[in-house]
């Protein structure tokens, strides 16, 4: 089903060119991060760079790439629904391929961030590049199974067996890892860092207390909890001095949709102050749906406490033009939705900054461009996860 987006003169914002971050963007709408498992050998070839360049070149202002594999070995397993073929940035290749990649969106006129990501607890033992690498979590166990979650059964059983809690060697190795990978991101040519802190897996794994129960310098309080992340932050950060950082946090985790991070806006604020503090440009806030209030007794989004709290950009992501969050559209088409304009208010007035879009832009390259042109938005099929247009 296709829905007429009710245009009026205030879209016009979402497609006014804005500098934020230290960047020159041509539209508010940002590509968001979507694993396509079309890299192989952890490769991307030329069919990633014109599914990439298509996209800049009708009208989306900042790409945020497929999460992107850190050069560490337990970083990629096959994912939730045994996606593989993820891809990588070290070695001569990758970094060639993604060469390639940023040269399409730059000559789209486009800008593009690396996702950097690391499984951590959600890595499928036994399997990705390196299979016989041991999957990394803070404390070694598994955190609850009693939330809803869209990830399968199987999955959830493979990666329960506890592992071993991570050394302080294992996460020197990881933060070194990151930033090898942001350097490699620079020389291929990237605009930006994104870094993965969402969703359950390793940057989050730390900051989450289901599946951080260490009493050291790196669990026990939310300050210990968020060390983590600002390692990461700032190894990142000296690696590729000339790239701004994002950072992708959420309250749900694929293994439990209803988990928090955090109750309060008083806690938001002591999550994000060390990380605004280890210099993120940008926070890409992902939520299920974007407009849903985050704390009870105000309507504000997460994004919008998020630029509340910090005075940093932010993105909002979920649910953008489509009728029905992620888990849904797993097996059945997802009508179009026209709650455009709810965000654009919400930019008017402050809250936050820029539209994340998934779904929708996987389905139709052209989405941005029709939004702009006030053209029917298309829904969102399935078949859109198996393709690479
Ligand atoms: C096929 C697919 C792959 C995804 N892969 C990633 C990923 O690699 N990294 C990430 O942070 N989020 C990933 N996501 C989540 C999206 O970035 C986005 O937050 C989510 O789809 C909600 O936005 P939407 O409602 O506009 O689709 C993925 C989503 C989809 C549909």
């Amino acid at each position: 089903m296709n829905v007429a987006v009710s245009i009026d003169a205030r879209t016009a914002l979402l497609f006014s060119p804005c500098r934020l971050a230290g960047l020159d963007l041509r539209s508010r709408i940002v590509m968001a991060p979507m694993t396509r498992c079309m890299a192989e050998d952890g490769v991307p070839g030329p069919a990633t760079a014109s599914y990439y360049a298509r996209r800049a070149a009708a009208d989306v202002g900042l790409i945020m790439s497929e999460g992107i594999g850190v050069d560490h070995p337990a970083a990629l397993g096959e994912g939730t629904f045994g996606e593989r073929n993820m891809p990588v940035l070290q070695g001569a290749a990758a970094i060639a391929g993604w060469r390639a990649v940023t040269d399409a969106v730059h000559a789209a006129g486009g800008l593009i961030f690396a996702q950097l990501w690391h499984q951590g607890p959600l890595r499928r033992p036994g399997s990705g590049p390196q299979p016989r690498a041991v999957s990394c979590r803070p404390d070694g166990r598994w955190g609850p199974l009693d939330g809803s979650t869209s990830a399968p059964p199987d999955y959830l059983e493979a990666v329960r067996p506890p592992t071993v809690a991570m050394t302080d060697n294992d996460i020197a190795d990881v933060i070194a890892a990151f930033g090898r990978s942001a350097a490699h991101a620079q020389t291929a040519g990237f605009d930006g860092i994104a870094l993965h802190g969402a969703h359950g897996y390793l940057i989050d794994s730390f900051l989450w207390p289901e599946t951080n129960s260490r009493v050291d310098a790196w669990g026990r309080t939310l300050a210990a909890r968020t060390r983590f992340a600002v390692a990461v932050i700032e190894a990142v950060r000296a690696a590729a001095p000339a790239l701004p950082v994002a950072f992708r946090y959420s309250q749900w985790k694929l293994q439990d949709y209803d988990a928090r991070l955090v109750d309060t806006p008083d806690m938001l604020a002591a999550l994000l102050a060390p990380l605004v503090d280890a210099g993120v440009d940008l926070f890409d806030v992902s939520t299920r749906v974007f407009h849903r209030p985050a704390f009870a007794g105000s309507p504000l989004s997460l994004a919008g406490w998020t630029r509340r709290l910090t005075g940093v950009p932010a993105i909002a992501v979920g649910g953008v033009g489509l009728s029905r969050e992620l888990k849904d559209s797993l097996m059945a088409v997802v009508p179009a939705e026209d709650n455009v304009a709810r965000a654009v208010v919400a930019i008017e007035r402050g809250e936050f900054d820029l539209l994340g879009v998934g779904r929708a832009l996987l389905a139709d390259p052209d989405w941005a461009r029709k939004l702009r042109q006030g053209a029917p938005l298309p829904a969102f099929s399935p078949a859109a996860f198996a393709t690479l247009i």
